[in-house]
Formats: C-alpha cells, structure tokens, sequence
C-alpha cells in the first residue's frame, strides 16, 4: 500500500510495459517478512569476526549487478587505516526495468536498516547514508519512521544493539540522475558535488566519502547479510552455484503475466523464468537494464549467474508483437539523456548513436550508417570515462547482431544505392 505507482518512471518504455510490486517467487531472502534483528542479536553473541566468517561463508557477493565479493569488500574497509568508516547503501535504483529495490524498501527496511547496522559492527563504522534514488521520494517518510522506531528500540544510535558500537543512518535523497548510482558519482552527490565519477584505484573502501574508507552495497546485498547473520554461510549456500552461492530477486517486466517480483536461486534459466511469469511467444528478452544483454529465442537456456548472465535484477519481456527498434530508441534516448556530459565519447558518442538510431527508425538509413554506429560504439567502449559510457551502446550492439532483421528491414527501401557489381562492369 505503500508503494505509489504513479510515481514516473523516466525512459521506462513503461508506455507498454507492466509493472507489479506482487512478489510472486518469495524465496530464501523473501519468505519471512518479521523483522527479528536475530543477525544483531548473533553480531553481539558471536562478535563481529564470526560473523563476518559467517557472510565469508555463504559466499554473498554484491547484488548491484558487479558481483564482487562482499566478506572481502567489508574486510578492506575494516583494515583501511583511516579510523572513521563510513556504510552506505546504494538505493540509487535507476536501471530500467529495474524496481525490486523499492519493494525491498517498502517491505523489508527493517531488514535492509540491519545489515548496514551489522556492516558498521563488522567494519567500525558510526555513520551510515541510505542513498535514495529521487524518484522514490514517496518513501522517504517511510523509511524515516523506521529508522526513528529503531533507534527508539536502540537498534541504532548511542551504543546500538549493546554492541558498544554508535552508529546512525541519514537518508540522503537523489535528483534524478541515473550517473549517481555509479557509487563513486553517488559518493560525490553524498559529499553535496555534482555526480561525476572518479577514477578508481582508489576504490571507495580506502577513500570514500570525504576521503574515509566507505563500504557501499546495494539494498539487496545488506538485506542478504542480515539473513546470513541470522541463518549462517551454509544454509546461504544450500541454493545457487559454486561462483554464485544463494539467490537473486529479479524484476520481471512486460509482456507477460504477472509481472512483479520473483526470488530465484542463481543457476535459473531464462525459460524457467518465462514459465512462471506466463510470458507467452516471447521473441526477446532484456536482462539486466539498457545497459545489459539482449537475448533471443536461442538462449533462453541460459542461466542467472555472475558466470553466465551477471544481473542486478532486470527482467524485460518482449513478446512477437513488440517492434525491437522501439526498445533500441527508447535505449538510447535514455543515454543520451543520462550521459552526465564530463567526457566527450559518452555526451557526444550518444547522442550520434541516437541520431542514426533514428535515422534507421525513419527508414533513411544506408548500410554505412550501421557501419558508423558499430565505429561510435567502439569509441564508446574504449574511450568513455566510466561504466556508463562503456555500455550504453550494448544495446545497439546486441541488436545489429542478433536482430540483424530490424535494422536490415528498414534499410531496404531506403539503400536506393545499388550494390557495384565489378563482374558486371568487367563484362
Ligand atoms: P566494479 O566491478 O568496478 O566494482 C564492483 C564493486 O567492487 C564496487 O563497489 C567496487 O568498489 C568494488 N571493487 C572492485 N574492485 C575492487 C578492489 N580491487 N578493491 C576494493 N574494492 C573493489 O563494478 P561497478 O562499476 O561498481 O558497477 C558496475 C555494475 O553495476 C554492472 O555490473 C552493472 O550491471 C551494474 N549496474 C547496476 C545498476 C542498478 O540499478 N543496480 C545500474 C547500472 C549498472
């Protein structure tokens, strides 16, 4: 009830896509919605060596889509020599098709609130940001209220949970800028600059926020560490794959169903997915946002995991009925409005790439202009200053190659050039 879905969603081709807050799959992270801050409870029972051995265990790595691992991450920032630590969690959600995050938050805070708690026991922290994406403003009031009941609980604040630890959280509201979700750009808006990234080495558990060791997670990675805490390493690891222990929430989009939340043991693939959402003569599937993989047909045996198909949640239906080259212009609309505009291959790159987008859309296209976005797209890759500019031409990319047919369709009438046949001339 608390979720407000008339909220905006920039650049979400949410003009033919449905979207839920049903969680449909409630699996290892999901099922139990009571918050018993039992992984508190084992922080101040066992210390904070066993249970950081403990999320060793399980084998957790990060659930923003990068998957590093996140016992180590926690360890480095713990050993950092700066004495002032920072937690911070990403709630920067701006992927498209990505909306798990705000369930997470509308649902299980309690959950999300612990496992920072439990990082700052583990890594010696006192303050904690949460990072709210500014589209979700509707929960700040929300979130707010649980943050406050639990320092009432003396869950957080001076000498939170009897560990001899202070630590507090403020949240800190976005404004709209997907760049900001890349945390080292979110780092830079916490600190009140513009949202630009850094170069990193150094990474952010040595020098993060004012230059102090800084662990930033996202949502869904603290809410596993609190489970962990609560339930140990092995019963983390009872699901998934060696590489990619436990499971991963997905969003799942579009055209199926029922669309909403799904909680799926990583190793799943892309058909058993399809199945349970009732997606029916699916030609596509987008996983893992714009910026992520195009699948056909021919893969949807594929499967969920940092060593296959590595996603922060996204999960995008298209059925036969959809015209791909929407999704492409919707794509690449979004980056050019998300580039940040610091370096040239992303702000200027996006932009042409759009324009001949359009161009092939229009039906104007010659053959050469699919050779020059494949060119500005390796620009892309190569030169961008960050994340974002690498893969904002994937989309593209992954289309001329698996969808050759709704590039080459529209070209047809517009390649008036005839092909120069040399036999011809010769003869
Ligand atoms: P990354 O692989 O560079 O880093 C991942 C994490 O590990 C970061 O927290 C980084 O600080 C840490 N790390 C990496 N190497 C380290 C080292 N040697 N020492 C200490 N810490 C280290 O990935 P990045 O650029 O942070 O994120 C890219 C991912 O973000 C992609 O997988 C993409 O799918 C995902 N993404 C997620 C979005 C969302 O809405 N959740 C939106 C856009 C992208």
């Amino acid at each position: 009830a608390l979720v407000d879905t008339r909220v905006p969603l920039p650049h979400w081709p949410q003009a033919f896509f449905a979207v839920s807050n049903n969680v449909h799959r409630p699996g290892l992270l999901l099922s139990d919605l009571e918050p018993r801050d039992a992984g508190l409870a084992a922080l101040r029972q066992q210390g904070p060596d066993a249970v950081l051995a403990e999320i060793e265990r399980a084998g957790l790595r990060g659930r923003g889509g990068a998957g590093f691992t996140t016992a180590l991450k926690w360890r480095f920032c713990r050993e950092a020599a700066h004495p002032e630590k920072v937690v911070v969690c990403n709630a920067d959600e701006g992927e498209p098709g990505t909306f798990k995050d705000r369930v997470l938050l509308t649902s299980y805070a309690d959950l999300v609130f612990e496992g920072m708690t439990l990082c700052a026991g583990i890594i010696g922290a006192r303050e904690g940001f949460l990072y709210l994406r500014g589209e979700y403003r509707y929960l700040l009031e929300h979130l707010e209220a649980v943050l406050q009941r639990r320092r009432e609980q003396g869950l957080l604040g001076q000498g939170m949970a009897d560990t001899g630890t202070d630590f507090d959280i403020r949240i800190h509201l976005g404004a709209g800028a997907y760049i900001c979700g890349e945390e080292s750009a979110l780092i830079e808006s916490l600190e009140g600059k513009r949202g630009v990234t850094r170069k990193r080495p150094p990474f952010p558990v040595t020098e993060g926020y004012l230059e102090r060791p800084t662990v930033v997670n996202n949502v869904e990675t603290f809410l596993a560490a609190a489970r962990i805490a609560e339930h140990g390493g092995y019963w983390f690891r009872s699901e998934g794959t060696d590489r990619s222990a436990g499971s991963k929430i997905l969003s799942v989009s579009g055209d199926c169903e029922r669309p909403g939340i799904y909680e799926y043991p990583f190793g799943t693939s892309i058909a058993r997915v399809l199945g349970d959402c009732g997606a029916q003569r699916t030609q596509a599937v987008q996983v893992s946002g714009a910026a992520g993989a195009t699948l056909g047909v021919d893969e949807f045996q594929r499967v969920l995991a940092f060593e296959d198909l590595p996603t922060a949640g996204s999960f995008m239906v298209f059925d036969d009925s959809r015209d791909l080259m929407e999704m492409v212009r919707n794509f690449a609309d979004f980056f050019v409005h998300e580039s940040c505009g610091f370096c040239t291959p992303c702000r200027v790159g996006g932009k042409l790439l759009r324009d001949l987008v359009e161009k092939v859309a229009a039906r104007k296209a010659s053959r050469h202009d699919l050779d020059e976005m494949r060119r500005i797209a390796d620009v892309m890759r190569r030169a961008s200053h960050c994340g974002l500019g690498h893969t904002a031409p994937n989309h593209v990319l992954n289309t001329l190659d698996k969808f050759p047919q709704i590039y080459a369709s529209r070209l047809a009438s517009a390649d008036h050039t005839p092909a120069f046949d040399l036999d011809a001339a010769l003869a």
